[in-house]
């Protein structure tokens, strides 16, 4: 998978990207994580990347011919690549679409700034507009780095087995299971016993059951995308309503 990221802060990728699975993915031969100044490609002595809306109003756009002429050269160099742009106003990303966007060959992240785009940039390149959540940040550069980690991670062998991202939270549409490690007893808590049982069916089972709970009382709105068998329909039936918070 081949990043290239259209940005007008590359250094704000720096240590984000050098670290932790973002980097092995990199290291691994894997991704490739390519930065490009969108000012470079501004064609006046100032370099000037942004203007006025035209129609009046507070703020500033970012300028068509700089971000047109940056994406072009990056559509040049990974020319199988879709083009996302980040803004409030995209998809909201859940784990189904970092799935999707993990069997592209490459992404062209065009992060947002100012007050946004201009329309043209929207209608002649952008092949996804991809949102964060439901609140303003800066600049699209975090989400940006958002997607690339929640992406770099779904690509085969960057992580030490498929198992952890088949475990992970919402890779079955359900929020994970409580977890334990040692010691069995921690400020007066205890690990329930069924994970001391060494009974590897029934701690599936239970895990099962404890993530269909735990989606039920924290997240209800996702169960209706879950896959759940007959026996499990039941068992979240079964579930209190009043338990639900
Ligand atoms: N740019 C500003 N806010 C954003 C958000 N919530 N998601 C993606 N890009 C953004």
């Amino acid at each position: 998978m081949i990043f290239d990221i259209l940005t007008l802060f590359p250094d704000m990728f720096r240590g984000p990207f050098d670290e932790s699975i973002i980097r092995r993915g990199q290291n691994k031969g894997l991704t490739e994580i390519r930065l490009h100044q969108i000012r470079d490609y501004a064609q006046d002595r100032h370099h000037t990347v942004d203007d006025s809306p035209y129609g009046g109003g507070a703020g500033m756009l970012m300028k068509p011919e700089p971000l047109a002429s940056c994406i072009e050269a990056a559509k040049a160099i990974n020319p199988s690549a879709i083009v996302l742009l980040t803004t409030p106003q995209g998809r909201l990303l859940n784990q189904s679409i970092t799935r999707e966007l993990s069997l592209h060959s490459g992404l062209i992240i065009v992060c947002g700034r100012y007050e946004g785009v201009d329309e043209r940039i929207h209608l002649k390149y952008v092949d996804y507009e991809i949102s964060i959540g439901d609140y303003v940040l800066s600049g699209g550069e975090l989400a940006a780095m958002v997607l690339v980690d929640a992406v770099t991670r779904l690509i085969p062998g960057v992580l030490g087995s498929e198992e952890s991202v088949q475990n992970d939270t919402l890779s079955n549409g359900l929020l994970k299971h409580p977890q334990y490690t040692r010691p069995p007893e921690f400020k007066e808590l205890s690990v329930p016993d069924i994970l001391l049982s060494g009974n590897h069916a029934e701690i599936a089972f239970w895990r099962r059951a404890q993530s269909i709970k735990r989606t039920f009382e924290k997240r209800p709105d996702l169960l209706k995308n879950a896959v759940l068998s007959e026996k499990e329909m039941l068992y979240l039936s079964s579930l209190d309503i009043a338990d639900a918070v």
